[in-house]
């Protein structure tokens, strides 16, 4: 059995997980920084940096204890390399080196996207099912909206050995999905992050119709290509245009400021057209993120589609995919909402694939905030 230890810290979360043979997780621990970034509204680099610093060692400490495992029984340290925040990567990056070479322990290095693809693979695991490949991965977070067709390699198959081939197929132009959800919760007076909570209220039945209508996104060119930065800019302008809605998100702002920002506590403070626009963003979003993701599963003939990153945990988006995918044969696979967002478990299984394969990075390894996946 090989058991690896993920680091994983690019953005606003410090995690660290002990997985086996790249499926079975035997730890995962997440410190997350919503409270600190949250009075901002998005995550500030320099406060994650400085944040990933404190954290990084209790929180391997904890992966390790929870395992019931000590430094010298991990079989390797595998760590985000990037894409992400170069600050906050280098935390994660420095001390996986010297941990690695502290123990002369392989090193492996790790493409954040590769391990929420493996994410995916982990649940299914779990689940005691496997996503057949050649799949279509849409990965949706705050940071990423990008599709990718994820190819067993030459020798290779999930099970095999091989490395898994990445080809992105699409990707947002603009804003990610994720960051949209936070931005028009900005809006709104909902608070930080945006997505749990207008994935709750888009669910809540008010009665009332749509004030406004968002049409199919259109791109030139690629049409498997995103963006959400118009529809953004559409409910800004709406919000703008009918001064009613301006009462109601002072007061939830002032809610907010109370530390009340709980689905059940904001609940009462949203109008009934307020509920409506939310659930016509949502609808705009879904459709968008499956009516791509499901013409690029056609075009390509694969067998599966898989969907991760925290965008993932929205229950609509799971609901019309499961849906739309059953229609057409396909099998869907989701991670669960813990391995949705980021963490290290998804981390220690994409390393376990390139330790497998042989693939190692040494002490010369730096952070790479644009790496590229495939
Ligand atoms: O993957 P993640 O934890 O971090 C990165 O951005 O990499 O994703 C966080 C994003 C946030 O934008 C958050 O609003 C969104 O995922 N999110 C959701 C839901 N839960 C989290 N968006 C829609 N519906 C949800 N249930
Ligand atoms: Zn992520």
């Amino acid at each position: 059995m090989t058991r690896i230890l993920g680091i994983e810290s690019s953005c606003d979360e410090t995690a660290a997980a002990v997985v086996a043979d790249g499926r079975e997780i035997l730890s995962s621990v997440v410190a997350s920084q919503i409270d600190i970034h949250r009075k901002y509204g998005g995550v500030v680099p320099e406060l994650a940096s400085r944040e990933h610093l404190r954290q990084i060692v209790p929180v391997v400490r904890e992966a390790l204890a929870q395992a019931a495992m000590k430094l010298s029984d991990v079989d390797a340290i595998g760590v985000t390399q990037g894409p992400g925040l170069v600050g906050a990567l280098l935390v994660g990056i420095t001390y996986g080196k010297t941990l690695a070479a502290a123990l002369r322990k392989p090193l492996v290095s790790v493409n954040h996207l590769a391990g929420h693809v493996h994410a995916v693979f982990l649940e299914a695991f779990k689940a005691g099912r496997v996503a057949k490949l050649p799949a279509v991965c849409l990965i949706v977070s705050g940071g990423h909206t990008v599709l990718y067709e994820v190819t067993a390699g030459d020798s290779a198959g999930q099970d095999l050995g091989g490395l898994l081939r990445y080809r992105k197929i699409g990707q947002t132009r603009d804003d990610a999905a994720g960051e949209a959800y936070d931005k028009v919760a900005k809006m709104l007076g909902l608070g930080y992050p945006g997505g749990p909570i207008l994935d709750r209220l888009a669910a809540v039945s008010s009665g009332a119709p749509a004030p406004v209508k968002f049409g199919p996104t259109k791109t030139r060119g690629n049409l498997l290509d995103f963006s959400f930065s118009g529809l953004k800019t559409a409910v800004l302008y709406h919000v703008r245009e009918h001064p009613e809605y301006a009462g109601e998100i002072q007061t939830r702002e002032a809610a907010l400021q109370r530390g009340e920002r709980k689905f059940e506590q904001l609940l009462p403070l949203c109008s009934p057209q307020t509920l409506a626009l939310v659930r016509e963003f949502q609808n705009a979003v879904v459709r968008d993120l499956v009516e791509r993701t499901m013409l690029a599963a056609k075009e390509l003939a694969v067998e599966s589609v898989l969907v991760s990153g925290g965008v993932a945990a929205n229950s609509q988006l799971r609901a019309t995919f499961e849906e739309r995918a059953n229609n057409m044969g396909i099998d869907v696979f989701f991670p669960s909402r813990a391995l949705s967002t980021d963490n290290a478990a998804m981390i220690a299984a994409a390393a376990f694939e390139r330790f497998r394969a042989g693939v190692f990075a040494d002490s010369s390894l730096d952070a790479d905030p644009s790496l590229v996946l495939g």
